[in-house]
């Protein structure tokens, strides 16, 4: 080491003024020129979106997980379920143990309203319908969504289906909120 020393001391130690060694200036170089790449390709900068197209976004939607999330099915067909006899065995199980008591044993209306006839308040529909036992209803229908698992929500949902518009003309319209007066 014959390199100069440097004009400062502290404490009597001091300073060669060595060269950098070769591979730490190139290795210094190229992440340079890699750094320029990477900010010219990716998005880099508040302005500058990156010539690759790559996104935070889409990267999230790409992934696994949200792919599958997105695949499945988020809705179920009410009909598709009432034609498997073992799903509206379940749901007429559940329909007596749990609805029964408002809406009558043949869902012929008592507390809550018929489920039989034509007649439906919030619709009949597979939404409506499953929005109504889900979430329940403001006129004294509870929310069964965290009382029964999802399956058997369908289930239940399934049985109602295939029971409702099944009389013609209301059989009993008492509910617990009847319609005001005109
Ligand atoms: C505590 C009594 C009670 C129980 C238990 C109950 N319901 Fe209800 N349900 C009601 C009442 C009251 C309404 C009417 C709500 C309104 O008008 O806002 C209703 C409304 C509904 C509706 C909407 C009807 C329409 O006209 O749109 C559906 C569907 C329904 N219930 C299904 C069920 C199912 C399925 C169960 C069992 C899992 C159940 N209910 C259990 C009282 C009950």
């Amino acid at each position: 080491m014959n390199a100069p020393i440097l004009d400062h001391s502290c404490d009597g130690i001091e300073e060669l003024d060595n060269p950098l060694p070769r591979w730490w200036l190139y290795l210094f170089y190229v992440s340079i020129v890699f750094a320029f790449g990477y900010a010219v390709y990716y998005p880099s900068f508040w302005f500058w979106p990156g010539t690759s197209g790559w996104s935070q976004e889409k990267q999230w939607a790409s992934s696994p997980v949200v792919r599958t999330a997105a695949a499945a099915p988020t809705e179920v067909s009410l009909v598709d379920l009432a034609s498997k006899p073992e799903t509206l065995d379940a749901g007429k199980k559940l329909f007596m143990s749990n609805c029964a008591s408002c809406h009558g044993n043949n869902a012929e209306g008592k507390i809550g309203p018929c489920l039989t006839d034509s007649v439906w308040k919030y619709g009949s529909e597979d939404q409506s319908m499953l929005e109504s036992i889900r979430k329940g209803r403001p006129g004294g229908m509870p929310a069964w969504g965290s009382f029964l698992k999802p399956d058997q929500v369908n289930s239940v949902a399934a049985y109602v289906h295939s029971i409702g518009n099944t009389t013609a003309t209301p059989a009993n319209v008492t509910t617990a909120t009847p319609a005001a007066p005109k």
